[in-house]
């Protein structure tokens, strides 16, 4: 049997047209559309194609948008004034350092410097808070997590009792993902386990699993006898594993990438399972479109 593929462009697109008709309406209604800011330190390839993605998709969504890309050697107390005046800017309503930074400077403090109620990465401490409390408490879920919890949603996936089994610790993915995961509510109340670098028996944590999450960064790390025949796999991985010309333009070239599942072989064993690319990474930007219309929602006491 071959699984059912859960393909995050088509329900990412699905989402975006939810989000372009809200943004559409509060435009009408209040005059004000949504504010993105991109910052990027820097010229990391990875980090610029992200951040000019994030904001394409953006404009096309109707929101306000910058790209604030700034020189690699940029101070950090430069780059703290600079989240400063975003925080007191009334057009933005979402501000988004593109991570990793450069050494020099402190990615903890510039994390902690954005406005708790304009940080729709979720990865102040605040929010990472309320995440914890989760329920009503949550205001900016990160959206790689809820990415994923969105994907397992629509495609119908029961989350209520199932067991969960997440592989990778990351604050971006691993640990706020176990952590919806468990909460009470839609897409949720399963039972988690954890497994990670110093797991003994990783594979048979991974072999109970109904829903596995695969976070490690890892090409190839979890085999296909690893899958619960009928599981639903969600590989978060995105390995550039070399080069190959673009299909849009040959003489360009563009990322091979692979995921932390071996992907031909599981497919066979699972019931369902995102391929890579396509999967959860057009899902990290629709739900970063999602949080920022939220932003202002909020704002506008609406939400
Ligand atoms: N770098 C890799 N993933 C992310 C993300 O989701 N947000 C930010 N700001 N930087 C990243």
């Amino acid at each position: 049997m071959t699984a059912k593929l859960i393909k995050g462009t088509e329900i990412g697109e699905q989402i975006l047209k939810e989000i372009t008709a809200e943004v559409a309406e509060i435009k009408g209604k209040y005059g004000i559309v949504p504010g993105l800011v991109t910052i990027l330190v820097g010229s990391n390839p990875a980090s610029i194609s992200y951040v000019t993605l994030k904001i394409k998709t953006a404009h096309r969504l109707g929101f306000k948008e910058i790209q604030d890309n700034q020189p690699v050697d940029i101070s950090e107390k430069n780059l703290l004034a600079l989240i400063d005046t975003y925080n007191k800017d009334n057009s933005i309503h979402g501000i988004l350092v593109q991570l990793p930074l450069p050494k020099h400077i402190d990615e903890k403090k510039v994390l902690n410097a954005i406005d708790p109620d304009k940080d729709v990465d979720g990865f102040h401490p605040v929010n990472v808070g309320r995440l914890m409390i989760g329920g009503e408490e949550v205001k900016f879920p990160p959206c790689t997590p809820a990415g994923i919890q969105e994907l397992i949603v629509r495609s119908g996936i029961e989350t209520s009792g199932a067991e969960a089994v997440v592989v990778g610790r990351s604050n971006i993915v691993g640990k706020p993902i176990a952590n919806m995961l468990f909460q009470k509510g839609r897409g949720a109340d399963a039972t988690v386990t954890v497994v990670h670098t110093r797991t003994k028996n990783m594979a048979e944590h991974c072999k109970r699993a109904d829903i596995l999450v695969v976070a490690a960064g890892v090409p190839g790390l979890v085999k296909p006898e690893w899958i619960k025949p009928g599981a639903c796999v969600i590989d978060v991985g995105v390995n550039r594993i070399g080069e190959k010309p673009s299909k849009d333009d040959p003489k360009k070239m563009v990322p091979i990438l692979k995921g932390d599942v071996d992907f031909e072989a599981a497919k066979e064993i699972a019931g369902s399972i995102t391929p890579v690319p396509g999967g959860v990474g057009p899902m990290t930007i629709t739900m970063l479109m999602k949080n920022t219309l939220k932003s202002l929602k909020f704002k506008l006491g609406i939400q």
